[in-house]
């Protein structure tokens, strides 16, 4: 039977000339992008500074309602941001972190530059972080994090879907618990968006952080921040700026936050990186998010397969509900490996601690799976991976 995703390929240029496996890092660009950029740059020259009237200025709130609909989200309920450590920032420095209630709690698989920005920011203001461990690098289970959520906690600040395992988390069990003893939950929903179903309201999760440069195929620099009903008004980020202000064009001394979302939108978005952000969410919508989640279940339950014909060790639940879009495949000598795949233009990326991550999306044939676990073969049997021994080279 063929596969009705597979007629998108045509819209993503790249698909003609790579096995491309990596949309967990950098979502293929779609056809019409180039176009978008066009728009972006005859504006600017033929309308100059009036572009910002004409457009630009209710950009940040249009691209993001087009992510909308993928979160469950209503119109209005979203703004664009440059990145998702600047959001969950922006979210952090919206409460106050005094004793008894000034613990934020996360776990220790949470993205890097998350935990990095609470520890150094959120501390100083002084929230006391609790962190949660894991037992096996894949999963956080959850009752151990459950238990850490008590009155003591202002902000639950977690991974929606771990990038290292992708394991998925109970984000409603998590808000249940967190709302239940009085705090807020803050998702990184990263590896979330674009390649599982995500809804907010199921959830009733507070606030939401992401990106479309992954599964989304947007490009970098077009993350997002939603805000719930709960939330969005109450609170006043105090990382802000002047397109926060209810009056931004009267440059006022003081500051008068605005109703609504771009409450939290700060100084001057990064404009080209919205037009480029609008193709790829779109096609995602026509794709359809249960077709989506269904086929990357499928692919990746038959990459777990394929490793385990041949005895390679997986970093990925066996759970197919728990699992997100991709198989951190742990071969031995997993960097040189992922060398060998890049110089087959067989396009994937490599983690410390999980070693070579393979994500199909629904552009992928299954065929190129075969081919990238085949690759894998060739290079550890051949000793072909010894030619790319660590050299210390950026990987994708
Ligand atoms: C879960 C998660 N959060 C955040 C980021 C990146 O954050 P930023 O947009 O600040 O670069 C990534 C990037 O891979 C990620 O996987």
């Amino acid at each position: 039977m063929t596969d009705p995703l597979l007629a998108f390929r045509q819209e993503f240029p790249i698909l003609e000339r790579s096995t491309y496996l990596v949309s967990n890092s950098l979502g293929a660009m779609p056809r019409g992008v180039p176009d978008r950029l066009a728009e972006y740059v005859d504006l600017w020259a033929e309308r100059g500074v009036r572009a910002w009237r004409e457009s630009w200025w209710e950009l940040p709130g249009k691209v993001a309602d087009e992510v909308a609909p993928l979160i469950g989200a209503a119109p209005g309920e979203m703004v664009m941001l440059p990145n998702v450590t600047l959001a969950q920032a922006t979210v952090l420095s919206s409460l106050t972190y005094e004793a008894p209630r000034n613990r934020i709690v996360m776990t220790e698989l949470d993205f890097p530059s998350v935990r990095y920005v609470y520890d150094h920011l959120a501390t100083r203001l002084g929230a006391e972080i609790v962190v949660v461990p894991s037992d096996d690098g894949v999963t956080v289970e959850l009752d151990r994090l459950l238990e850490a959520i008590d009155e003591r906690t202002a902000l639950v600040a977690i991974s929606q879907v771990l990038f290292r395992s992708a394991y998925i988390m109970d984000l409603a069990a998590i808000c249940a618990k967190a709302h239940s003893v009085g705090a807020l939950v803050s998702a990184d929903s990263f590896h979330a968006i674009g390649v599982i179903p995500v809804d907010v309201r199921e959830s009733g999760v507070d606030f939401m952080t992401g990106g479309v440069l992954k599964w989304l195929c947007g490009g970098p620099g077009g993350c997002f921040l939603y805000a719930s009903a709960a939330v969005r008004e109450r609170l006043e980020p105090s990382l802000t700026g002047w397109m926060s202000h209810t009056r931004p064009f009267a440059f006022e001394p003081d500051m008068e936050y605005a109703p609504g979302i771009y409450r939290w939108l700060g100084g001057t978005p990064v404009i080209p990186a919205l037009y480029a952000a609008i193709e790829g969410p779109r096609i995602v919508r026509r794709a359809g998010m249960e077709a989506i989640r269904a086929k990357s279940m499928r692919q990746t339950a038959r990459l777990i397969e394929l490793a385990d014909a041949r005895g390679y060790e997986v970093y990925a639940p066996r759970d197919a509900s728990k699992r997100g879009g991709t198989v951190a495949f742990a071969v031995p000598h997993a960097y040189e490996v992922s060398q060998f795949l890049l110089s087959r233009d067989i396009v994937i990326d490599y983690r410390p601690k999980a070693g070579i991550r393979v994500a199909p999306h629904f552009y992928t044939k299954d065929d190129e799976l075969e081919a990238a676990v085949a690759a894998m073969d060739e290079a550890l049997q051949s000793g072909a991976w010894e030619r790319f021994a660590a050299s210390g080279a950026v990987v994708t």
